[in-house]
């Protein structure tokens, strides 16, 4: 029998003695004062602090609308792509649950990928939130995933060689891809069975694994305390009591202000689900109105646009690059080998940059596509060790940062936009110079990080 301890609330009141009970039984109000209550945090949290609040509301809204669309939904390839139809028509309410959960998963990217560039502006992935940071990019795998799975479930032309395309990647892997593709889709071709699978992917095993990450994204979170705009670890000064001098508690300044953050981004979405739920073919593409059809490729197959930076990197991977890739290897090798101490590391960094090369010449380009685009996504993991940096935050760093975060983000972009369109020479060679930035923002980072210039960090945040 746990100590008796005295009562948090009136007991004379049912109300009071309704959570004494409680509290007896369960840390109810332990936790609200140690996670919310009396989480301070600091207070000058901005605008890019919203994201992390929004995230978490773009979850409860896809898990909510995706519940209800469940209970219509038929995960049978002769049945899916009316079933759709007959939410969108004779559901009750039907086609307002459906725009929600399509327009969710375009906004969740948005806020997902707004959330994780105050990171790379404030050095919110640094030491000593380094887990937290790598929780997020797991967390980010996974609603890659999630959004994947889910996308063939409507079983139009675009789900259906969609997810041809992707899972034929696999088949692109020596030795194993092809039987490793065939028992992603269950059958030589996406099938009812890869439907049916899909749909358990979609609806139970990515949401639950996703649930966990985010649980355990906060509690690395609330263990270190947030960053904040200057980079300042507000623990460093703390009151008698313990309570950090520039930190506030997070309820009521913070839940006040997520709350009004919670209402634009509602107002927002409300708009774009009202008056553009297809966004221009962006967010519900014009050629998913059409029931699959494996007899009949689309002339052009590009994937939803939170996807087409990768799938860009993807496509630019032709021969012509080979040579420039293996160059960039070897530099980048030679500079590695002249940092390092370690003979033993030196060592092994050219005989890997070896190896990585003769690939280069010897393996299909199509392999190397893969494996650069699963590198464009797995290298955030690497982030918080990649920036050597002194300072976190963007305001005290040098013009190298600054404009290697900027050039960054115009790469990003252009390789979006390009993995819209069909391939033309000229395009494919953008997005070959879009694919160097990328990466060189990356691989480049341990260096430029360094030699740049910083400007002193103020002991306290100002204001
Ligand atoms: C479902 C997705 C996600 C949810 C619900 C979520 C939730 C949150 C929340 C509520 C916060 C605290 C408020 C804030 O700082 O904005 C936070 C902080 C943070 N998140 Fe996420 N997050 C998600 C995805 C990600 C991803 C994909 C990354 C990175 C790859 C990431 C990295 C971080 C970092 C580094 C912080 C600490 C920021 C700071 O203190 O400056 N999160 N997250």
């Amino acid at each position: 029998m746990a100590e008796a301890k005295a009562p948090a609330y009136d007991s004379s009141t049912w109300f009071g003695r309704t959570l004494n009970w409680i509290d007896d039984r369960f840390p109810m109000t332990v936790l609200w004062k140690t996670q919310v209550a009396e989480y301070y945090a600091p207070k000058t949290m901005n605008f890019w602090y919203f994201f992390g609040s929004l995230a978490l509301l773009a979850l409860v809204i896809q898990i909510v609308t995706g519940i209800f669309l469940t209970m219509h939904y038929k995960p049978d390839a002769d049945q899916a792509f009316a079933s759709v139809e007959y939410i969108m028509r004779e559901v009750p309410w039907g086609w307002l649950i459906r725009y929600m959960h399509s327009t969710g998963a375009s906004a969740f990217f948005i806020v997902v990928y707004l959330h994780m560039f105050r990171a790379l502006l404030y050095g919110s992935h640094r030491k000593p939130r380094e887990l937290t940071w790598i929780f997020g990019c797991l967390i980010f795998l996974c609603l890659m995933a999630e959004a994947f799975f889910g996308y063939l479930l409507p079983w139009g032309q675009m789900s259906y060689w969609g997810a041809q395309v992707i899972v034929n990647l696999f088949g692109a892997i020596p030795l194993i891809g092809e039987d490793l593709a065939i028992w992603i889709r269950g059958d030589y071709v996406i099938s009812d069975a890869t439907l049916n699978r899909f749909f358990a992917m979609h609806v139970i095993a990515i949401p639950l694994v996703l649930v966990g990450l985010i649980v355990a994204h906060l509690i690395a979170l609330h263990e270190t305390g947030s960053n904040n705009p200057q980079g300042i670890e507000i623990k460093n000064h703390k009151d008698e009591n313990g309570i950090p001098l520039d930190g506030i508690p997070f309820h009521p300044y913070y839940t006040v202000k997520d709350i009004f953050g919670a209402m634009v981004f509602l107002l927002v979405f409300a708009i774009i689900m009202f008056f553009a739920p297809e966004m221009g073919g962006y967010f519900l593409e014009y050629n998913n109105f059409i029931p699959a059809d494996p007899l009949k490729t689309p002339a052009h197959i590009a994937p939803v646009w939170y996807f087409t930076p990768y799938y860009s990197i993807l496509r630019a991977t032709t021969d012509s690059i080979m040579p420039v890739m293996a160059f960039a290897v070897a530099a980048l090798a030679v500079m590695t080998i002249l940092r390092v101490r370690s003979a033993r590391l030196k060592g092994a960094v050219a005989v890997g940059a070896l190896v990585v090369i003769a690939g280069f010449f010897t393996l299909d380009a199509k392999v190397w596509g893969v494996v650069f685009m699963g590198v464009s996504v797995l290298i955030f993991l690497a982030l918080p060790w990649l920036d050597q940096a002194p300072v976190k935050s963007i305001r005290y760093r040098g013009p190298l940062y600054k404009t290697a975060l900027a050039l960054f983000v115009v790469a990003f972009a252009v390789l979006g936009y390009l993995g819209v369109l069909a391939p033309t020479p000229g395009r494919t060679l953008v997005a070959q110079i879009g694919m160097l930035v990328y990466f060189a923002f990356f691989f480049l980072m341990p260096w430029y990080s360094r030699w740049d210039s910083h400007k002193p960090v103020p002991e306290r945040v100002s204001k």
